[in-house]
């Protein structure tokens, strides 16, 4: 069972593209594996020993970004504006929950995307899918869908800076506590529909008023002023992350880590226990996910997990349940359960995005701000009846004002879907979506703490 970082060529592997020169991608390959790391492995043990804290109940992962970065997409300004959401999301749930709120985004590194099929046929014409800007093009064309192994390095690149720039971010001003609350406030202000929130988001001013006024500001107390954004991707182009894969020459362990990102995940279509992914991901050190969908057995998972993480250590391994909003309330409890009783420590994360896709009538795939809300409630209530602890979320987002999900108080109904749908992939919530749901979120998390009633009733 001796592992390497490149053990997993040797085991049947799903969802690889169909490179047409071997020699270019083994170049590609020799390229990034002399590239310097994009993230160091003492800060994926800090996240994995937080995300060890929200296992143990004590704090709250908020995990959220694109479906599909994409090289179009690609500026400071979008970015910012995921950065914003994201830290605005997190004061709202941090002040709901009243713990710490682990974040970590679907950013720098999330381009590779599995698909359902590997053609996509458009008026009697055949061409191999679109898998994300990692591997081909999204234009409809037989050249634009050939793989392109250089595309690695331009990830590589994009992935760097957006991490600079994240960093900067986190660390020069944009993350004070006081400023990133004012744009909840000014998101209120400007959305009369949005009124409901508007009595929390008072209490989190009194509470920043109140702390002003006790001498801690931004300026006195670091935390105020600055905050930690973890980095995430589906690992999926194994060749990528291998090159990437990195023994640590500072502490002690001398483990290997994936360096492309804090975290890595497995998706639902790749968790073959005996598949390329499985076998990679078991021997790196950093924090990873497993999602989890409807057609996972429970005792698959128990095995899944001995793999994953057969020294049981707290926030190795965070399970993304991502069963749509009609089975999460009979499928979810059976794994619950049986996860419980095999002792296993492990995060519970809802992604809510991932089984309530549908096609509306004009072809536009979205998503209801309803359904992704519904499932995000039948999670919690699923972990009330097994005793367990709901540990986080998990969104596809963005900061810009698309419309690519339908309802939330600015309503994108399903004519005005082709307004501003610019995904390269799945349908994300745009940035006032988002906050909604963060204060319904913050709602049901504050219910928990105090069992009142409250707006989440009438979801
Ligand atoms: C994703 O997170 O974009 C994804 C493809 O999810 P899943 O593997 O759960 O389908
Ligand atoms: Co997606």
């Amino acid at each position: 069972m001796t592992w390497q970082p490149d053990s997993w060529r040797k085991r049947p592997i799903k969802q690889v593209p169909n490179y047409p020169d071997d020699a270019v991608l083994a170049k590609v390959e020799d390229k990034l594996s002399n590239q310097p790391p994009l993230v160091f492995a003492g800060e994926t043990q800090s996240l994995k020993h937080k995300l060890g804290e929200v296992a143990s109940g004590r704090a709250f992962l908020l995990q959220g970004g694109d479906c599909a970065e994409s090289f179009a997409e690609f500026s400071a300004d979008n970015i910012r504006d995921s950065f914003k959401v994201l830290l605005q999301m997190a004061v709202v749930l941090t002040f709901g929950a009243s713990m710490p709120v682990v974040k970590v985004g679907r950013l720098a590194g999330q381009f590779a995307k599995p698909r359902s099929s590997d053609t996509e046929s458009i008026d009697g014409v055949e061409l191999p899918s679109y898998r994300g800007d990692m591997i081909n093009a999204m234009d409809f064309t037989a050249k634009d869908r050939i793989p392109d192994p250089k595309r690695l390095l331009r990830v590589y690149e994009q992935s760097a800076a957006t991490l600079n720039l994240l960093r900067a971010f986190a660390q020069g001003g944009l993350a004070d506590l006081g400023k990133v609350h004012s744009w909840v406030v000014e998101f209120l202000d400007g959305t009369p529909q949005a009124e409901r929130f508007a009595e929390l988001a008072g209490r989190i001013t009194e509470s920043l008023d109140f702390m002003r006024a006790c001498g801690i500001t931004p300026e006195t107390a670091r935390p105020l002023a600055e905050t930690e954004l973890y980095t995430s991707h589906e690992a999926l182009l194994l060749n990528y992350e291998e090159a990437l894969t990195r023994r640590d020459t500072i502490t002690d362990e001398k483990d290997w880590y994936a360096t492309s990102a804090h975290m890595v995940w497995i998706g639902d279509r790749t968790r073959q226990p005996d598949g390329a992914h499985v076998e990679y991901m078991r021997g790196i050190g950093n924090p990873i996910g497993l999602k989890c969908g409807p057609s996972l057995d429970p005792d698959e998972l128990v095995r899944l997990i001995e793999t994953l993480n057969p020294d049981n250590e707290p926030g190795r391994l965070t399970l993304i349940a991502r069963m749509g909003a009609e089975q999460v309330r009979s499928g979810l409890p059976p794994l619950l359960k049986a996860v419980k009783a095999s002792g296993a420590s492990v995060v519970w994360c809802c992604d809510p995005m991932h089984g309530n896709t549908i096609k509306a009538s004009s072809g536009y795939k979205t998503r209801r701000v309803n359904d992704v809300m519904a499932e995000v409630k039948g999670f919690f209530d699923a972990h009330d009846e097994i005793g367990t602890y709901p540990g986080g979320v998990h969104f596809e987002m963005t900061g810009q004002n698309v419309t690519e999900c339908v309802g939330g108080v600015v309503d994108v109904t399903e004519a005005r879907l082709g307004d501003r749908y610019h995904t390269h992939c799945d349908p994300r919530l745009n940035g006032a979506q988002a906050l909604e749901l963060a204060f319904l979120i913050a709602d049901l998390l504050k219910q928990r703490r105090d069992g009142s009633m409250s707006m989440s009733e009438a979801v």
